[in-house]
C-alpha cells in the first residue's frame, strides 16, 4: 500500500490536508496523526473493521482496547454512559469537571460504553477509553473524520511510541493510507489513564496527569496495584501486562548513589566490551563525561524530568539504530511525570532494576 505523507503546521493545520485525512478515515481507512503525547494510529472507531484494521497494521493482540478520541465533549454521552449506575457519587459532575480542567490534554477516562461502540474497539470489554487530544492537528482530524477516532500509538506492537515523524515512518509506511506530519510531540509519554467505572477513581497507566491533580477533583484516588513491579495481579489496563517499550538491547535500571551507580555501570559495561557486545548508558547530562559505554545518551539535567519524558522514546529506539546489545540506564525518580517516565522506563526493563546502597 502506498502512504500518503502530508506535512501541515500545528499552528494553523491546511484544511486540505485535513479534509483528505478525515474522507481515508469515513471510508474504513487509517491515518497517523500528532498528538501532544505520542502519534497515534487512528481509524473510525464506530467501524469494526477499521479498528480490525488498526490491530493488523500494529501486529497487536486484539484483546488489547483502544482509546476512543474526540474532539468536542457534547460527543461524549454519544458513546458513554454518564448516568446514575456508577458507585462513583455524582458521576456526570465529575466527569464535566475533570475535562474542565485537563480537556483537550493528557487524560483518558474509562467510562461504561454505549451500544454504538463496536467490541473491536474496546476488545471485547464493555467500557470505553475516552480522551480529547489538545494537538491542534488531532482535533482538527478528528472533526473531519466525524468526531471518534480509535487510536493506539502509531508504532508497531513492542517498539517505543513514536514521538517523531520518522519513528512513525519507519513503522507505519506502506501499511496504513496516511501519515500527517507535524513535527516532534510535546509531552513524549503517552496519557494517564483514570477508571473511573470502580469504586473509587484508579489510575491504569500514569501519565503528564498525576494522582495528585485527579485529587484536585476526587477525594481519593487510587494506583491499579497491579502496577507495582513485585505485584502478583495483573494491570487492569490490558495493554499494561504486555512488556511494550521494549528495547532490542537487553535494559537493566541501576538505582543508588551516584558515585556507585557510575561504577558498577562502567564495570559491567567493560565486561560486556570484552565479550564483544555493544554496551549503551542513559544517564542524566551532568554524568555524561563519566560514563565508557559504546554509546552514552542524555535524558536532560536531573532537575528536567519533561524533557527526560520528551526523550524517552526516541533513545530507546537511538539503541536499536545504533545496535546496541547490552543498555544500562540510571534511575530517574522524583515528582510529577518521573513516575510516567519510570513505569515506562521499567517496562522496557522487563523490571530487571539493581539496587545499590
Ligand atoms: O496518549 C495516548 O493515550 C496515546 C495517544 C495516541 O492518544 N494512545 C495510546 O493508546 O497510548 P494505546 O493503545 O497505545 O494504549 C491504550 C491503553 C492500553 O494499555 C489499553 O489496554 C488501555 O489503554 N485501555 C483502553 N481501553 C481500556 C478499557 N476499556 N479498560 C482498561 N484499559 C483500557
Ligand atoms: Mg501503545
Amino acid at each position: 500500500m502506498d502512504t500518503v505523507i502530508e506535512k501541515t503546521d500545528r499552528a494553523h493545520p491546511d484544511d486540505m490536508i485535513i479534509k483528505k485525512a478525515g474522507e481515508y478515515i469515513k471510508e474504513g481507512g487509517l491515518v497517523a496523526f500528532p498528538t501532544e503525547t505520542v502519534y497515534g494510529l487512528g481509524g473510525d472507531a464506530l467501524n469494526p473493521l477499521s479498528s480490525r484494521r488498526i490491530y493488523e497494521a500494529k501486529g497487536r493482540p486484539s484483546d488489547n482496547p483502544l482509546i476512543v478520541h474526540i474532539a468536542d465533549i457534547k460527543d461524549l454521552e454519544t458513546i458513554a454512559y454518564l448516568d446514575e449506575s456508577y458507585t462513583i457519587h455524582d458521576l456526570k459532575d465529575k466527569v464535566m469537571e475533570l475535562s474542565d480542567r485537563f480537556w483537550p490534554g493528557p487524560l483518558t477516562v474509562i467510562l461504561k460504553k454505549k451500544d454504538i461502540v463496536p467490541y473491536e474497539t474496546t476488545g471485547g470489554l464493555d467500557t470505553v477509553a475516552i480522551r480529547m487530544p489538545s494537538d491542534p492537528i488531532a482535533l482538527a482530524f478528528i472533526k473531519a473524520s466525524g468526531g471518534f477516532i480509535a487510536a493506539p500509538s502509531a508504532n508497531l506492537s513492542g517498539r517505543p511510541s513514536p514521538t517523531r515523524i520518522d519513528h512513525v515512518i519507519e513503522d507505519m509506511n506502506g501499511r496504513i493510507d496516511m501519515i500527517l506530519d507535524g513535527g516532534d510531540v510535546d509531552i513524549g509519554v503517552e496519557s494517564t489513564i483514570v477508571d473511573l467505572t470502580d469504586d473509587i477513581p484508579t489510575i491504569l497507566r500514569p501519565g503528564a496527569i498525576t494522582a495528585d491533580d485527579l485529587r484536585s477533583v476526587f477525594t481519593e484516588v487510587r494506583i491499579d496495584p497491579g502496577l507495582a513491579p513485585d505485584s502478583d495481579k495483573a494491570p487492569k489496563a490490558p495493554g499494561m501486562k504486555y512488556r511494550h517499550y521494549a528495547p532490542k538491547g537487553d535494559l537493566t535500571i541501576v538505582k543508588g548513589p551516584s558515585d556507585k551507580v557510575i561504577a558498577y555501570i562502567n564495570e559491567h559495561a567493560a565486561a560486556d566490551k570484552s565479550d564483544l557486545l555493544n554496551t549503551g548508558a542513559i544517564c542524566v547530562d551532568e554524568h555524561i563525561l563519566d560514563y565508557r559505554a559504546t554509546l552514552v545518551k542524555c535524558v536532560g539535567r536531573s532537575d528536567d524530568r519533561k524533557l527526560t519524558a520528551h526523550r524517552l522514546y526516541a533513545i530507546l529506539r537511538d539503541f536499536d539504530d545504533e545496535g546496541i546489545d547490552v543498555i544500562y540506564s540510571e534511575s530517574f525518580d522524583g515528582e510529577g511525570i518521573s513516575t510516567a517516565v519510570m513505569n515506562r522506563l521499567t517496562k522496557a526493563a522487563g523490571h530487571k532494576i539493581i539496587e545499590l546502597h
